[in-house]
């Protein structure tokens, strides 16, 4: 290890890299993307205008988000080959794999798969976006034994992924509330997954290798895969009135709780107060109420107790399940709002790159001999 440096674990408070894109203040629980607050942008505007801004910098103009929009729902087709992929994958594969594989097969596909000039990573960006979710649906489609559903080019990408899942037209409120959360999953500054796509950038791989490797990384049940995992503690509490002593047990048994804490929110995840809100009215509407008041029990017994915040995949558990979401499919979708961040990071990271390449403190055996097989 370098002379003077200290083992910083799990790199926490590390600043890695300077971003415009997104100002998250933790002390304040407030959060940004280009200044825009994240308040906003879930209540006003739709995903593809976010994209826009993490992409481009500003809100779009009319002419300017058509455009857009148009190029986005130009790219959701699928290339033959991946479809058929899914028709060989075994059914029970879990879908984030999948997403993995189909990432690195979109990029044999891609006509600028190892152009990393900035006019090439935006194409790559708008069609990893339209095409990341019509392979989960179209994957989830197939493992079911069911033909997947054509993108609807009169539907926004909200409303066209709910569409492509179902093969039913969601109701407005439905692609309101699934279009706020792709919002409220884009961007989260330095997270584990997006540095993941920053370090794989950071020595000149290009963009669908980054997102794969992101692909992996948001999987895991401590990042992205915590959403899954609460909808799973949820089913386990069962009952509202379960709550009470599932929370004693999981407190005296030190029990880690999926979707509670946050490593830089200490006073509360601004996203987890917003899809609190649409949590409560997906579930009402959808006369599965009971999942949102277990979730709120358990919020407060747990903060109460521990003084544990929720974060982002606490409430968006309940409201991906009321949508009709499957349970596997929730990290998938989380992914399908990150790819946002992830891409707007890749080119951030292109146009200032520095290799990425920390050190590790050595704590192993002193220098030894080598002995020959005969004399070990
Ligand atoms: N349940 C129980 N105790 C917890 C939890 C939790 N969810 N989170 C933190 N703690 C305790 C932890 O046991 C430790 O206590 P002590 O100091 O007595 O050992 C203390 O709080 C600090 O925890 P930590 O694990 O050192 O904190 P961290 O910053 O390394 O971890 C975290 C952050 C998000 C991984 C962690 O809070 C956690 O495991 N949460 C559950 C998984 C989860 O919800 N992940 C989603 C994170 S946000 C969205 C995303 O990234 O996609």
């Amino acid at each position: 290890m370098t002379e003077g440096s200290a083992l910083i674990r799990g790199l926490e408070g590390v600043v890695a890299a300077q971003t415009e894109l997104c100002d998250l203040d933790g002390a304040n629980g407030r959060l940004a993307y280009r200044g825009y607050d994240i308040d906003e942008l879930a209540r006003q505007a739709t995903f593809e205008e976010v994209a826009y801004v993490l992409w481009h910098g500003d809100l779009p103009k009319p002419g300017q988000l058509d455009q857009f929009t148009v190029g986005l729902i130009a790219a959701r087709e699928l290339p033959r080959d991946v479809v058929q992929a899914f028709r060989l994958t075994p059914r029970t594969t879990d879908p984030m794999r999948v997403l993995q594989a189909t990432v690195a097969m979109l990029g044999m596909h891609d006509p600028d798969a190892t152009d990393n000039s900035k006019p090439a990573n935006l194409r790559k960006a708008a069609r990893l976006m339209s095409q990341m979710a019509t392979a989960i649906c179209a994957h989830h489609r197939v493992r079911g034994g069911l033909e997947p559903v054509a993108p609807a080019a009169d539907l926004g990408h909200a409303a066209n992924f709910l569409h492509m899942l179902t093969g039913q037209r969601p109701a407005a409120a439905a692609v309101k509330a699934f279009d706020a959360s792709l919002t409220l999953y884009a961007e989260h500054e330095m997270n584990a997954s997006t540095f993941t796509t920053r370090v794989i950038t950071s020595t000149q791989s290009d963009m669908h290798s980054a997102v794969a490797g992101g692909v992996g990384a948001i999987k895991g049940p401590l990042h992205g895969g915590a959403g899954e995992a609460v909808m799973r503690t949820l089913f386990e509490i069962g009952e509202v009135d379960n709550v009470d002593k599932f929370a004693d047990e999981a407190l005296a048994t030190k029990r880690r709780l999926m979707g509670f804490g946050h490593r830089v929110y200490k006073a509360g995840d601004p996203r987890a107060a917003i899809l609190l809100g649409l949590a409560e009215a997906a579930c009402r509407e959808s006369g599965q109420f009971k999942w949102f008041q277990m979730a709120v029990k358990l919020h407060k017994r747990i903060g109460d107790a521990k003084g544990l915040i929720p974060n982002v995949d606490f409430y968006s558990a309940p409201l991906f399940y009321s949508l009709g979401i499957p349970v596997d499919l929730f990290t998938p979708v989380i992914a399908a709002g990150r790819i946002t961040g992830w891409t707007a990071n890749i080119i951030e990271q292109h146009e200032d790159n520095r290799l990425i390449r920390p050190r590790g403190e050595y704590v192993g055996p002193k220098r030894r001999p080598y002995l020959p097989l005969g004399s070990r």
